[in-house]
């Protein structure tokens, strides 16, 4: 395993007040005294909490922490985490609470702590709560250490989580949402890591390698697609980003069938540019080496596809990632030079750098026309344009397709990988329009609306299949820590698709 968080997890009925722990867990409501479960807790504490709160120490914001020691109790440190105003309690604030104690457990040096679940007595239900608490816990104690050498043994692990509930009934109800939200966040840690991997080690090769992994565990159909392969089927536009590296380009299927014969297909595209220098339009120097996240969409893809049976999905689904550097070498592609794509139509590039489309280009028509899915959803970092439109704290979608969009929309609300949706206007077809191609793959100066043209430019690839693209330039990494987004790589994608296949049906 090439990261780290929290190992053992377990959710079970019992009393949190009677578990011999180095942290007990509990998370407060604001303006709430504790009551039930909690008032045990505080009562076996020797009434610490109460007194807490009362000096005014504590009030339950939304991941403010508090660290007790109590003199009485089996519990050798109370750590107490806000949860904000019961009426407003949801998922996504369990999820970042439950990162918040566990990152803080885990800081404090514990190998093992306990919680009570939070959210009891509110009207989150005990399976929503308890799924959302496994991804907090987990997507928070996220740490990447593969390549550091140096005092490994001083890196804090927490090894045991255990997690209350009061009685076998509710356990019965929670346990399956649990068991999947910690799926789900292994998942997304796997695809954390992946993007976590530097350039050199993370290749399209070695992200073919982790494919060939996934089909053996989950039971899936692979394909690897060589040079020579994409030569003969016509992937131009993936073959011309990829003259300028010495690194092979590989293009990655990777097929579920969830056992139903007329069940539909739905394909997931996800860019795996394992390092884009911007070719000969090569990028500026400062913050290059981030350029190695420019396969997120791919990593997400590949991190879904890791647990799509374990997940129940009652579609069949086809995964595409298109892999390749973009380097300026000599054999590298120009500006001015005309590509002819999968698809039959011809690109002008005029910028090397707006790479991500060309590959892309190939892969959403290779899955249209061989899979003729009844959805295509692609992934991709593809401009730095979403950035400037949204910021950090949600993701573009972009559709010609209402009723996907909706789809794709209400996954997005259940599991909290934000989403804002964006048009493509008609008219950014005319700024498309090539001289001497069917298209160019920038537009011109006066379009503005990066994201938008870049979008424009993809739906020429899908011919009609329902289809919806999502920027996630602006959300696959960020060096911000925020509670289960612990700082670098997000995973963003894998949650949102787990929500959208597995509700598909
Ligand atoms: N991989 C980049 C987009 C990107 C930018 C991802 C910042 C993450 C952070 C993409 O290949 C790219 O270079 N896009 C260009 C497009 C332009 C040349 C039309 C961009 O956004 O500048
Ligand atoms: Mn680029
Ligand atoms: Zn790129």
């Amino acid at each position: 395993m090439s990261y780290e968080a929290v190992r053992g997890r377990v959710l079970l009925a019992g009393n949190l007040a009677g578990a011999e722990t180095e942290v007990a867990i509990l998370g407060l409501t604001e303006g709430d005294p504790p009551s039930g479960l909690s008032l045990e807790l505080d009562r076996a504490s020797g009434g610490v909490i109460a007194r807490a709160s009362a000096a005014g120490d504590f009030k339950g914001e939304p991941n403010e922490t508090l660290v007790l020691y109590p003199a009485e109790g089996k519990a050798r440190r109370l750590l107490l985490v806000g949860l904000g105003k019961a009426a407003q309690l949801n998922a996504e604030k369990i999820r970042a609470a439950a990162a918040t104690a566990a990152r803080r457990a885990r800081d404090l040096g514990a190998k093992k702590a306990a919680a009570l679940l939070f959210g009891q007595g509110t009207p989150v239900s005990a399976p929503e709560a308890g799924q959302a608490f496994a991804e907090g816990a987990i997507l928070g104690t996220y740490q990447y250490i593969e390549y550091k050498t140096k005092d490994r043994d001083k890196v804090k692990i927490l090894e045991h989580l255990e997690v209350y509930l009061p009685d076998e009934k509710i356990l019965a109800e929670a346990a399956p949402a649990f068991a999947r939200g910690e799926r789900i966040a292994d998942a997304t840690n796997y695809a954390r890591s992946l993007a976590s991997h530097p350039g050199n080690h993370a290749t399209p090769s070695f992200l073919a390698a982790e494919a060939e992994k996934i089909a053996l565990a989950q039971k899936l159909g692979c394909t690897i697609l060589d040079a020579a392969k994409m030569k003969e089927l016509g992937m131009g536009a993936l073959l011309g980003v990829a003259q300028g590296s010495h690194e092979p380009a590989r293009f990655i299927l990777l097929e579920y069938d969830c056992g139903r014969k007329d069940a539909p297909t739905v394909a997931l595209v996800g860019k795996g540019l394992t390092f884009d220098a911007g070719g000969i339009s090569i990028k500026p120097s400062a913050k290059m080496e981030e350029m190695k996240y420019d396969m997120c969409g791919g990593a997400a893809v590949l991190g879904v596809m890791s647990i799509i049976r374990d997940l129940e999905v009652g579609v069949n689904v086809v995964a595409a990632v298109p892999s390749t550097e973009n380097l300026p070498g000599g054999g590298a592609y120009k500006p001015g030079d005309i590509l002819r794509s999968f698809s039959g139509k011809t690109i002008e590039v005029q910028n090397c750098d707006a790479e991500g489309r060309l590959i892309l280009a190939d892969a959403l028509s290779y899955v249209a026309q061989k899979h003729k899915p009844a959805a295509i959803i692609d992934l991709a970092t593809l401009t730095g344009a979403v950035v400037i439109a949204l910021g950090h704290y949600g993701a573009a979608l972009l559709a010609n397709d209402d009723a996907l969009a909706g789809r794709v929309e209400e996954a997005s609300r259940r599991s909290g990988d934000r989403l804002w949706r964006l048009p493509i206007w008609e008219e950014m077809g005319d700024h498309l329009k090539s001289d001497f191609a069917d298209v160019k793959n920038i537009a011109d100066g006066s379009a503005g609306g990066g994201t938008i043209a870049g979008a424009a430019f993809l739906s020429n690839f899908v011919d009609s299949t329902p289809w919806a693209h999502i920027d996630i330039a602006g959300t696959a990494w960020w060096e911000k820590d925020r509670p289960h987004l612990p700082k670098g790589p997000s995973g963003f994608g894998v949650r949102l698709l787990a929500e959208l296949l597995r509700s598909w049906a």
